[in-house]
This record gives structure tokens, C-alpha cells and sequence, in this order.
């Protein structure tokens, strides 16, 4: 059975037809984001899902993977990496390009940030076209934790929109 805070979820998350282009269904999560109960829950849901399996890193994708990656790694006990848009982070980088749903974009990640062996959940606010995430992992490479937690499709269709971490 469906989590029940599922639909809280899914209802809390406006979708804006148009945005940021024709025919792209917009997904906005700011709307959750007003709503602490929700947002709470929403956070909770991953939290009870990772707490306990000995993740050493949650990595947030710019940028709303920084809303929740954060609030998640807190709960946790685990680090928290950002992973960026081009240019914006100071140190040495790996890098890895992406096709979006409206153009192309890259991500890079700090060498250091992950110490070989350990288990790095994926956070972002929704996925599309999977490219993004995609992305994410080949940076995360031999390193990326891949969870052997199956509901993530049920998760994806339900709400339209994910906070999912883990790809198979
Ligand atoms: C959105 C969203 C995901 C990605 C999902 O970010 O927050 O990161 O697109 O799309 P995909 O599954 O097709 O890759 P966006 O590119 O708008 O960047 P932003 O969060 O920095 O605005």
C-alpha cells in the first residue's frame, strides 16, 4: 500500500503548464515548501527510508536538490555535498554534461567530496526526463549507492513529480 502522505505530497506540488517554455508542465515545489506539515513529511519519507543503512553522503542537485538534501543528510548524520551548476564551485571539480527537458546543462561535484566505498544518496526535487539524475551518478561513478528499494517507480508515477534519490 501507497504511503498515505503520498497524496499530501503530490497535492502540495502545483503544477504550472507553460513554464518555462510551451508544453513544458512545470512542477513547482515551492508550493509544498509553504506548507511545514507537508514539507515535513515529505522529508520524513526519506529520512525513515535511509536512516539506519549507513549513507555517508547526500548529495543536493541545483537547485531545489539543495531544499531537501540538506534537511535529509541533518537527520541522518550524514555529509551533505552540493552538486553544481558550471562554474560555481571554487575547488578542483569533476564535471558531467546532461540534456534537459529544455536545453543542456552540467553538473560538477568537488574531487574529495566522496572518500571511495562510501554511500551517496541522490536528492533532487523531481525528475523528468532522468537526464539530470543520470548525470549525477556517472559523477558519483564506482562510488554511487545504488538502493535496493524498488518503490521509487510506483513513487514517480503517483506523484507526478519525486523526491527520488535512488535509480536502479
Ligand atoms: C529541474 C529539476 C531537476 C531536473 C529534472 O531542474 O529540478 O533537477 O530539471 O529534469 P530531468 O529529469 O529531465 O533531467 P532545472 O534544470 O530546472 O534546474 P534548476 O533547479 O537549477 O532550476
Amino acid at each position: 500500500a501507497l504511503d498515505p502522505r503520498l497524496q499530501g505530497i503530490s497535492d502540495a506540488i502545483r503544477v504550472v503548464p507553460h513554464f518555462p517554455k510551451p508544453g513544458i508542465m512545470f512542477n513547482d515545489i515551492t508550493a509544498l515548501l509553504l506548507r511545514p506539515g507537508v514539507f515535513k513529511d515529505a522529508v520524513d519519507m526519506f529520512v525513515e527510508r535511509y536512516r539506519g543503512m549507513a549513507i555517508a553522503a547526500v548529495a543536493g542537485i541545483e537547485a531545489r536538490g539543495f531544499m531537501f538534501g540538506p534537511a535529509i543528510a541533518l537527520a541522518i548524520g550524514a555529509k551533505f555535498i552540493p552538486l553544481r551548476k558550471p562554474g560555481k564551485l571554487p575547488g578542483e571539480v569533476i564535471a558531467e554534461g546532461y540534456v534537459l527537458e529544455y536545453g543542456t546543462d552540467c553538473l560538477e561535484m568537488h574531487v574529495g567530496a566522496i572518500e571511495p566505498g562510501e554511500r551517496v544518496v541522490v536528492v533532487d526535487d523531481l525528475v523528468a526526463t532522468g537526464g539530470t539524475l543520470s548525470a549525477a551518478i556517472r559523477l558519483i561513478g564506482e562510488y554511487m549507492f545504488v538502493s535496493p528499494l524498488a518503490n521509487n517507480i510506483v513513487q514517480i508515477s503517483f506523484l507526478k513529480s519525486s523526491f527520488i534519490i535512488n535509480t536502479p
